[in-house]
């Protein structure tokens, strides 16, 4: 059965090659996925040698706990140790059949990579964005073939959250979206079709959450009072999830609502200090959120 919203999968194009433009956290969990449940090489780029180096590095540590774990055999792991490379040069997406990024949340610099992106790729090429909060109709709209472009968003643990918001933007073509729903389904995720609205779904309940214990700190709850508050209610507590997102991701996410919803949404002063006095999160956590 077709998920909601999911247009004829007969539309879509097959993926042979993936590239994805950043080599961060999110970037490179997500070329691992695309390597694992696609099979296809992966090309990452990012702007500088270190970058890139820390990404496929990271990829390589997930592959020998995926092998330690016996999640994959001998084999999977060094295709996949193989296939996800990395470079500064974004020459290696010329025969890629989708691209997605995942870089930093700012709509003038989505744009610019993907007028870069265009420059390089053929005119079937799908382009994804990774993007949390932003409107995809906007940062498509300064390219030749903005029909081609669709929000792909994940969540963090990419390999672990069963969840993947689909987002036409307003140009975005039917073979566009079925590429993106057959790719979600390939990737193993649960695909639900959002509206490019601001912070889509998923983010927009989660603002509303986050706004609302945000706002029991700003009233002076102590975090690890209100964090013990949710035991047995959420996987995470909410400072700690705060921590796996990343504090700047969050507080831009809450000002994203704020600006679309007004007073529904709370941006906190807690946060904002937080992120301005450049910390990590509200307790210092190891890369998988957990506090150390
Ligand atoms: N990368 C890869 N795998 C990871 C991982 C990571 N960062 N973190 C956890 N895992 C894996 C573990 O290896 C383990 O896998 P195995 O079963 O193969 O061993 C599995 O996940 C379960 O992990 P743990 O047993 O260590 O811990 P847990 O049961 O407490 O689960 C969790 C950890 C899945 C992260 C869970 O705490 C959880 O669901 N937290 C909430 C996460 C969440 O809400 N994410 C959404 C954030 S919002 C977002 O990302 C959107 C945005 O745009 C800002």
């Amino acid at each position: 059965k077709r998920p909601a919203g999911a247009p004829d999968k007969a539309l879509a194009r097959p993926v042979t090659k993936v590239g994805v433009v950043g080599a961060g956290l999110m970037a490179s969990q997500l070329a691992l996925l695309f390597a694992r449940r696609l099979g296809v090489p992966v090309v990452m780029t990012d702007l500088d040698e270190e970058r890139v180096t820390t990404g496929v590095e990271s990829v390589h540590r997930e592959v020998e706990a995926l092998l330690e774990k016996r999640r994959v055999s001998p084999d999977q792991a060094s295709f996949l140790t193989r296939a996800v490379t990395g470079s500064t040069s974004k020459d290696g997406f010329a025969d890629a059949d989708l691209v997605i990024e995942a870089v930093f949340e700012e709509m003038s610099v989505k744009q610019q990579v993907f007028a870069e992106v265009e420059a390089v790729v053929s005119p079937e090429c799908v382009l994804m964005t990774n993007t949390s909060s932003l409107s995809v109709t906007e940062m498509a709209s300064r390219l030749e073939h903005p029909e081609r472009v669709v929000g792909f968003h994940f969540f963090n643990p990419v390999a672990v959250m069963p969840l993947l918001e689909i987002v036409p933007g307003e140009r975005t073509d039917e073979a566009t979206l079925a590429t993106a729903f057959a790719t979600g389904k390939a990737l193993r995720k649960t695909c639900i079709r959002s509206k490019d609205t601001a912070s889509f779904v998923v983010n927009r309940l989660l603002g509303r959450f986050m706004g609302e214990y945000s706002r029991i700190v700003d009233e002076g709850t102590p975090v690890e009072v209100a964090d013990r508050a949710v035991a047995g209610l959420a996987p995470m507590p909410p400072f700690v999830l705060l921590g796996l997102v990343g504090p700047a991701i969050a507080l831009h996410n809450s000002e994203t609502l704020h600006r679309a919803f007004g007073d529904r949404f709370h941006v906190s002063p807690t946060l904002r200090r937080v992120v301005e006095a450049g910390k990590r999160g509200y307790y210092l956590t190891d890369e998988r959120g957990r506090p150390v």
